[in-house]
């Protein structure tokens, strides 16, 4: 019998201090290659800060992150990309004047020697460059069913379709590792549902690993294959998302109060219905 395969991402007892602060406590998980790894825990729990330690935004105080075998601290923010790491933001980051192409042609950039878009060079290799980006471009575009907006500029869109744009700029890096905070944010119940779909067949179509925050326990379930729980830093457990849910740990770290659990019949057989995003939704809506 073959050995299981190494995971495609380590982290190892991960500490995070910032000024006085201690954000990440003793963070350990493996993430397997092509799983659906979600991380979720109440409003400031640290989530962000993982995937800020994950992406080479913040640095870890101690403790080790590593990428197929290989280090991650080792290399740069910019390096990531041709590591095949990518990533979304928790608020929306467009170019809201610029077209829908034009956006994800950026998240190219690392795969081009000459730059994108640099509007005056539009002679040799930069404009092969930028040609040849904008084909590459075209499948991710059809496969995330965008190619209806393709010259329109960003700030006529709906919301959803900005958060679709946002995951096909990701996407152009051609990644094996797709970072998503979450993704859901801000999203009505009807976004919310048909973005899940366009994350699950990017992920089938592309083969890749995933690792996703996100406060929308529908999504978390219906996604993901293990959810990662963290309170005040700490991993509270690692389990299948339902299971995770329904955790009298998990209820507590976002309730404060297991006897407060919601009936799992009340919200599709999803145990937690968290007040924070209901909050967010409103706030939108
Ligand atoms: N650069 C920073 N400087 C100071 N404090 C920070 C910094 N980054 C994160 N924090 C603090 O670390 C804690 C965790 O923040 P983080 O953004 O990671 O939480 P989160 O789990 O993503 O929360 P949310 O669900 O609201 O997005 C918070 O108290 C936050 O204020
Ligand atoms: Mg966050």
């Amino acid at each position: 019998m073959s050995a299981p395969a190494a995971p495609l991402l380590e982290v190892r007892d991960v500490e995070l201090r910032i000024g006085g602060l201690h954000i990440l406590r003793g963070v350990t998980f493996d993430v397997r290659e092509h799983e659906f790894f979600t991380v979720i825990g109440p409003n400031g729990a640290g989530k962000t800060s993982l995937l800020n330690v994950l992406s080479r935004i913040y640095r870890p105080t101690t403790g080790s992150v590593a990428f197929d075998g290989r280090s991650l601290l080792d290399v740069s923010r910019t390096g990531l990309a041709d590591l095949g790491i990518a990533r979304t933001f928790q608020n929306l980051a467009l170019f809201e004047h610029m077209d829908v192409m034009d956006n994800v042609v950026l998240g190219r950039q690392r795969l081009m020697r000459s730059g994108v878009l640099t509007g005056a060079v539009w002679w040799g290799r930069a404009h092969r460059e930028e040609t040849e980006a904008r084909q590459a471009c075209e499948p991710l575009i059809d496969l995330l069913g965008l190619g209806a907006f393709l010259n329109r500029p960003i700030r006529d869109l709906p919301y959803g379709i900005k958060k679709r744009i946002e995951l096909a700029r990701a996407l152009a890096v051609e990644p094996r590792l797709l970072l998503l905070d979450e993704p859901a944010a801000g999203m009505n119940d009807e976004e919310t549902d048909e973005l899940a779909g366009w994350i699950l067949t990017a992920k089938q179509e592309l083969g890749l690993t995933v690792v996703m925050i996100e406060h929308d326990m529908g999504m978390v379930t219906r996604l993901g294959d293990r959810a990662l729980v963290l309170d005040f830093g700490t991993v509270v457990t690692i389990e299948a998302p339902r299971a995770a849910i329904a955790d009298p740990r998990v209820i507590r770290a976002y309730l404060g109060d297991e006897t407060a659990a919601a009936d799992p019949t009340a919200t599709g057989n999803v145990a937690l219905d968290i007040p924070g995003d209901r909050a967010r939704k409103a706030k939108r809506a």
